[in-house]
């Protein structure tokens, strides 16, 4: 598989994106939510390099299947802990058409949090279509398929230590296994 972002350059950017949390938060105690299940690895690499007393939360999206309009989609909160009043990040591991992470923030919103930040690992570029923007991006990548550090194909390859681009021959390859 084609390798776009190494294990090196992962961790500098985990690095950098709680270098970023601690300036918009300072040491207030924060929750960092996770969207289930790409945001998992993300999530345990970040919250290891953060000194603010901190909650985990878990939140999951998932499209219906045969809905009628796209963005339509469900939302299980139940692995959510309290948020009102309490300052809160929101982690995804990739903003593509950007549904996904606006519709989790407004959810949030909805439990009244003090203050309110959203993190993505991964932005496609030129894909989204909101206004709503996150308000940190890691790395910004071409709008091609990858795969690795929590980003899967079909559920497999979420285990990758890399983020690889799955090209056809990668789809091909799987197809056969
Ligand atoms: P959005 O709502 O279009 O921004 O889509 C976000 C969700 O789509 C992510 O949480 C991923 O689950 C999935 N997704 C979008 N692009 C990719 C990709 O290139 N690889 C794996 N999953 C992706
Ligand atoms: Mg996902």
């Amino acid at each position: 598989m084609r390798i776009l972002i190494d294990q090196e350059e992962i961790n500098r950017g985990i690095r950098d994106l709680a270098d970023w949390t601690h300036r918009e938060f300072g040491d207030k105690p924060l929750t960092v939510v996770g969207v289930m299940t790409g945001s998992l690895l993300m999530l345990a690499d970040l919250v290891r390099h953060l000194r603010m007393p901190l909650c985990i939360g878990l939140i999951q999206a998932s499209s219906y299947r045969g809905g009628t309009q796209s963005g339509n989609l469900r939302v299980v909160d139940t692995m959510l802990p309290q948020l009102q009043g309490r300052n809160v990040l929101l982690i995804d591991d990739i903003f593509d058409t950007g549904q996904t992470l606006e519709s989790l923030y407004r959810h949030c919103l909805k439990e009244e949090p003090a203050q309110l930040k959203t993190a993505v690992l991964l932005r496609k570029e030129g894909v989204s279509r909101t206004i709503f923007q996150p308000d940190h991006t890691v790395f910004t990548i071409p709008d091609e398929f990858v795969v690795g550090y929590g980003l899967d194909y079909d559920e497999q390859y979420r285990n990758l230590p890399y983020i690889g681009v799955f090209e056809a021959c990668d789809q091909a390859a799987h197809q056969r296994a």
